[in-house]
């Protein structure tokens, strides 16, 4: 579902969110353990080759790096920040609902920025600590009434949760007196954890999907060293040389076509502009049926969380 075209200057479609504002289809993830300047060096790349989308969070320690790049690139006259769609999010150790806006705030200032695009709870199980050592039970629907706030007092455009399931979306959706809706759920989707069901509960319900590692995180520790490689799936890499593309375009294409937005990471210069070379393609029906049959629910994150029995894990089955 593309709803909406960004601008017509623009190079990547959007998708028009439930709060009224559009989020490009495509955005940079920058997740990983970056050297100094290589994230700012690869959000500038980015930036200049026509991203608009660019995913942090407090947790990833890249939002003072990212800040400094693009006020470099605002000064320089070759970006406006009203043309950025910037997002971060909340870590787990912020869920009271007094540490909300400190939390918010925190990221603002690391980004220097005056507003954030889509503030999200990054993981719905709380903890005293950042480092996860003691969960705690803040329940999300009192730290999503403080989000809300956030929104009133123009800190923040629109809302956002990570890594909830269906149940935990309803609930926020049934909450009495919900004042916005959450525009944004950021999962792991991939072709091996196609989460269709989700994606369609989403959709239904005009809560748009980002899909983070998109590709399966290859060179991620936390990734399985048994675990198929999804850039060398014979069945992706046969789709992508009938329409000459890499399985990396296959990848992100079928997720646009699907309905949700794409944050691959890169900080290769001709990989971020392959990653943005989607938009002269479109997979038939039959490729994006054969991509959806290689679902096997393999999920890279959160396999060795230690507090799986918390009743706000979100991926139980
Ligand atoms: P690099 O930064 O060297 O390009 P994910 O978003 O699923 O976590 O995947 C990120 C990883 O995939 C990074 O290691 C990145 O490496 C690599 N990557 C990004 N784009 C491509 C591409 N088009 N083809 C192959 N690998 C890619």
């Amino acid at each position: 579902m593309l709803r909406g075209i960004f601008k017509m200057t623009e190079k990547v479609p959007s998708i028009r969110l439930n709060s009224g504002y559009d989020m490009p289809v495509l955005g940079l993830g920058t997740y990983n353990s970056f050297k100094p300047n290589e994230v700012g060096d690869a959000v500038k790349a980015a930036i200049q080759m026509g991203y608009r989308h660019i995913d942090t969070a407090w947790l990833y320690k890249t939002e003072p790096e990212i800040g400094v790049a693009v006020k470099e690139l605002i000064k320089e006259g070759k970006v406006k920040r009203e043309e950025l769609f910037m997002v971060t999010k909340m870590w787990v150790h912020c869920h009271e609902p007094d540490q909300v806006e400190p939390a918010c705030r925190m990221s603002l200032e690391a980004l220097d920025m005056d507003y954030i695009d889509m503030f999200q709870i990054h993981f719905p199980v709380p903890f005293v600590d950042k480092e996860r050592t003691k969960p705690t039970m803040t329940d999300y629907l009192d730290t999503w009434r403080a989000m809300e706030k956030l929104v009133d007092k123009g800190l923040v455009r629109s809302l956002g949760v990570c890594n909830f399931n269906k149940q935990q979306l309803e609930r926020i959706l049934k909450m009495d007196g919900l004042k916005y809706k959450p525009s944004n759920n950021q999962v792991e989707i991939t072709p091996y954890l196609a989460e269709e069901d989700l994606l369609q509960f989403s959709l239904k319900n005009d809560i748009s999907t980002t899909a983070y590692a998109p590709f399966g995180a290859p060179g991620q520790n936390y990734v399985s060293k048994d675990a198929p490689k999804l850039l060398e799936d014979p069945t992706i890499v046969g789709i992508g040389s009938k329409y000459n593309k890499s399985p990396a375009q296959v990848i992100l294409r079928w997720g646009i076509q699907r309905g949700y937005a794409v944050i691959p990471k890169s900080t290769n210069p001709a990989r971020l502009a392959q990653n943005m070379d989607i938009f002269d393609f479109k997979l038939s029906e039959e490729d994006m049926k054969t991509m959806l049959a290689l679902d096997r629910g393999l999920r890279n994150n959160f396999q060795t969380f230690k507090w799986k029995d918390h009743p706000f894990f979100p991926y139980k089955d």
